[in-house]
């Protein structure tokens, strides 16, 4: 049955992919100008952090980020979306619909960072927040933890300005490198059922250690920031 399911999965895919591809390349120069403005629309987002990091790291004397990295969903995965939302499968719905086209992460050493540049990147007047899910004060049954925004930025064009959606995910270190575990996991075929239930158990408890873990670490930072001010008051 399993192999069956396994087949029939692969079938569907296929033609999935198969149709999306027939429409992209009818419209080839639409798709290949709408994602050229999905690139612009992370650089600018990344350069918004980048100049956020630059600024505290002249201000303060450390940097909130660790690793930005960015990402354009692949055809695969658009085709795959579109298909289970049952969404048109033309260029327009694409942009209608998918906010995570233009994805952008942000990897921090501290939870207490995520919120602060969240807070200053929303506070940018040409910045507008279409969608947040706090997945950190509320993980996901999973485990996962992260802030996600979706946000609109304006693109300048050379004779106009674009509005382009972005995924910006915030998370620590610790809950980047669960996540990517875990993303590893759901990808595994092979797995029994009693070990798949297994692996999720010991991950939503890694979860949770991490998530301490953090809080401690954060903790330790906040008490010598405390003790270095104090010390400068004393000198
Ligand atoms: P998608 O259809 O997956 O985009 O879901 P969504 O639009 O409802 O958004 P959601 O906030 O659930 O998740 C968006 C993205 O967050 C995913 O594409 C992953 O990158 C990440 N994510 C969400 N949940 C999990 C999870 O349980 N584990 C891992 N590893 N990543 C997750
Ligand atoms: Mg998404």
């Amino acid at each position: 049955m399993a192999i069956f399911d396994e087949v029939k999965n692969q079938l569907v895919k296929d033609v999935i992919t198969e149709d999306f591809m027939k429409m992209v390349q009818q419209n080839i120069m639409s798709f290949n100008r709408l994602m050229a403005y999905y690139r612009c629309a992370m650089m600018e987002v990344e350069t918004k952090f980048k100049v956020l990091n630059e600024q505290f790291s002249i201000q303060y004397d450390r940097n909130p980020i660790e690793t930005i990295k960015t990402r354009l969903k692949s055809m695969d995965s658009i085709a795959g979306k579109l298909r289970r939302k049952n969404l048109p499968v033309n260029i327009e719905s694409i942009e209608k619909n998918l906010n995570d086209v233009a994805g952008i992460r942000i990897i921090c050493s501290f939870p207490e960072d995520i919120y602060m540049l969240s807070d200053c990147l929303l506070q940018q007047d040409d910045v507008t927040l279409i969608e947040k899910r706090d997945y950190i004060k509320n993980p996901k049954p999973s485990g996962y933890r992260s802030l996600h925004l979706i946000v609109e930025i304006p693109i300048f064009l050379e004779n106009e300005k674009r509005f382009m959606r972005t995924e910006v995910q915030l998370r620590t270190i610790a809950m980047d490198f669960w996540a990517s575990l875990e993303h590893k996991l759901r990808y595994k075929k092979n797995i029994s059922d009693e070990e798949s239930e297994y692996l999720s158990r010991e991950l939503i408890e890694c979860a949770e250690i991490s998530a301490q873990l953090d809080q401690r670490m954060e903790n330790i930072r906040n008490r010598m920031t405390k003790a270095d001010t104090n010390g400068e008051a004393k000198d």
